[in-house]
């Protein structure tokens, strides 16, 4: 390959050129291998950085962790915006949200600090309680005999139970005052609607991001745009207790945008995907993964039965209304490193920088590189959630792996004895961490908590194998399952 320009140690120079692939990047349909074997055999030949030539553009793969601060920090050079804004309009058909392309002032980044963190999480996992506890409990789930066992698909209970709650807090209920069953049954037909249209986007997610137009896809695209209807503004305004985030957005698409009224609700379809892609599979994982090991499931359930029992809780399925508040999820550490584990293992977001000038790199073993305007500098972190450095038996799912001797947080992880400050990246970095990380780790606790506070779960099969993770969304974010799990459930007897 004539584009190889090797370095010489020390001495600014260019990382090594690979080809490669992946779908975040652009080549989807080349994709078919590994991204992690890949990349750790380009590292091996290669060592911390290397580039690939993808789609005419050069994109560097840093692989030395201890080097990772230099592109996190790194604000000067480094843009991250650019590359939002043109996935997003790609996806979801939006016009753009880039200020500098002048259809809107709004600062997003802005817009979803206010509204996910700091005040605005208390009533945002208020609202999400209440949702999950008529979701799981309501109609269907109950309507069987309390003492029988129901079966279902891990992953199918999981994305109903989440998504529904999901949706209903960030877009709130119907506002009608007739509460009759008929109503109610058409606010979850609408809800279920909007989940089998989701998935049906969802799914070809990934071609999207690569560069494929939508219209290729024929019932994705109704999928989306079925979607978009429900969000128009005329219709999400009827709506009641709807989330600080979907109303301020809506404020400042109606104030500071030039946005026709259809785009305006594909930016709230966008919403809804960031709000759901990830949480869903990460709930499923983590699920199953605690289904399977009776240990996890043991000091889990204690975990929840402690922390109800402490604030005078009682379950009752019939008057559900148990409360978590935002205190007590943060002092649930097992529940902490379940989480964390079971995302450390299905995680795979790639995190994306854009150089604004050329400059040079400087990493942790002081050599340096010279990057070029408009190059890409990709970190994968698989490749430390994989590491056998850092996580020994690194494909082992253990439970407790985030807790410390004293049944704390665990954060110091060392590499070559030396400590990490980079080892756990499923939410991204810097400046592009999820704005929703807080809400999402919160709302599995929650879920979490009153499914092993009402029922008895146990896998249908419980030498079933660990399904595959879907690498075709490498890239993307918590990776889908090949295949589904059955698990049965019922509720305990108080
Ligand atoms: C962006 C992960 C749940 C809202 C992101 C990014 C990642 C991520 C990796 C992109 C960072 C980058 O490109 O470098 C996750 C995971 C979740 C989750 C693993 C669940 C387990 C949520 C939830 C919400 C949310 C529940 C909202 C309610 C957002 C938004 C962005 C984002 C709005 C775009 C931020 C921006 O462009 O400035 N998330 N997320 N996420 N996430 Fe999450």
């Amino acid at each position: 390959d004539g584009d190889v320009l090797m370095h010489t140690t020390g001495q600014p120079g260019e990382p090594p050129v690979e080809n490669g692939w992946i779908p975040y990047l652009g080549c989807a349909l080349q994709f078919g291998a590994n991204p992690l074997e890949f990349l750790r055999s380009r590292q091996k030949k290669h060592g911390h950085i290397f580039t690939c030539k993808i789609a005419g553009q050069y994109v560097h793969f840093l692989c030395d962790p201890f080097s990772y601060h230099a592109v996190i920090r790194q604000g000067r050079h480094l843009d991250w915006k650019k590359f939002h804004f043109d996935a997003s309009a790609k996806a979801f058909g939006h016009e753009s949200m880039d200020p500098s392309h002048g259809y809107t002032t709004e600062n997003l980044h802005q817009t979803f600090l206010k509204t996910l963190q700091g005040e605005a999480l208390s009533p945002l996992i208020e609202t999400m309680m209440e949702n999950l506890q008529s979701t799981m409990l309501q109609s269907g789930v109950l309507k069987a005999k309390p003492s029988e066992w129901q079966s279902d698909g891990i992953f199918a209970f999981c994305y109903k139970i989440m998504f529904e709650a999901g949706y209903l807090t960030l877009f709130g209920k119907e506002l009608d005052g007739d509460q009759s069953i008929a109503r109610q049954q058409a606010q979850k037909a609408l809800v279920l609607n909007a989940l089998e249209n989701f998935k049906e986007f969802d799914k070809i997610f990934p071609a999207l991001i690569a560069g494929l137009p939508i219209h290729v896809f024929k019932s994705a695209y109704s999928a989306r745009e079925n979607l978009a209807k429900t969000m128009l503004h005329e219709n999400l305004s009827k709506r009641a207790n709807v989330s600080d985030l979907i109303c301020l957005r809506m404020l400042l698409n109606d104030t500071l945008s030039s946005f026709n009224e259809l785009s305006k609700a594909r930016t709230h379809v966008a919403m809804l995907w960031a709000s759901q892609a990830n949480t869903l599979p990460a709930t499923f994982w983590t699920l199953f993964y605690m289904i399977r090991c009776p240990v996890a499931m043991k000091a889990a359930s204690e975990e929840v039965r402690r922390t109800f029992e402490t604030s005078c809780q009682k379950v009752d399925p019939v008057n559900s209304r148990l409360v978590l508040t935002r205190e007590q999820l943060d002092n649930m550490p097992v529940l902490d490193s379940i989480i964390k584990e079971a995302m450390r293992l299905s995680s795979a977001s790639l995190n994306v920088r854009i150089a604004k000038s050329d400059f040079l790199l400087h990493l942790d073993n002081s050599e340096s590189y010279h990057i070029r305007k408009d190059d890409v500098i990709a970190l994968y972190p698989p490749m430390i959630h994989f590491d056998p450095e850092i996580y020994e038996d690194p494909l082992t799912y253990k439970y407790d792996r985030y807790l410390d001797e004293n049944g704390q947080e665990k954060n110091s992880f060392y590499r070559n004895g030396r400590k990490l400050r980079y080892y756990y990246m499923p939410f991204g970095s810097g400046v592009t961490k999820c704005p929703g990380r807080f809400f999402a780790v919160h709302e599995i606790k929650q879920f979490l908590s009153l499914l092993l506070a009402y029922f008895e779960m146990e896998l249908l099969d419980p030498d079933v194998k660990e399904p595959q993770l879907d690498q075709s969304r490498a890239g993307l974010g918590v990776l889908q399952p090949t295949y589904d799990v059955d698990f049965r459930y019922r509720l305990k007897s108080h």
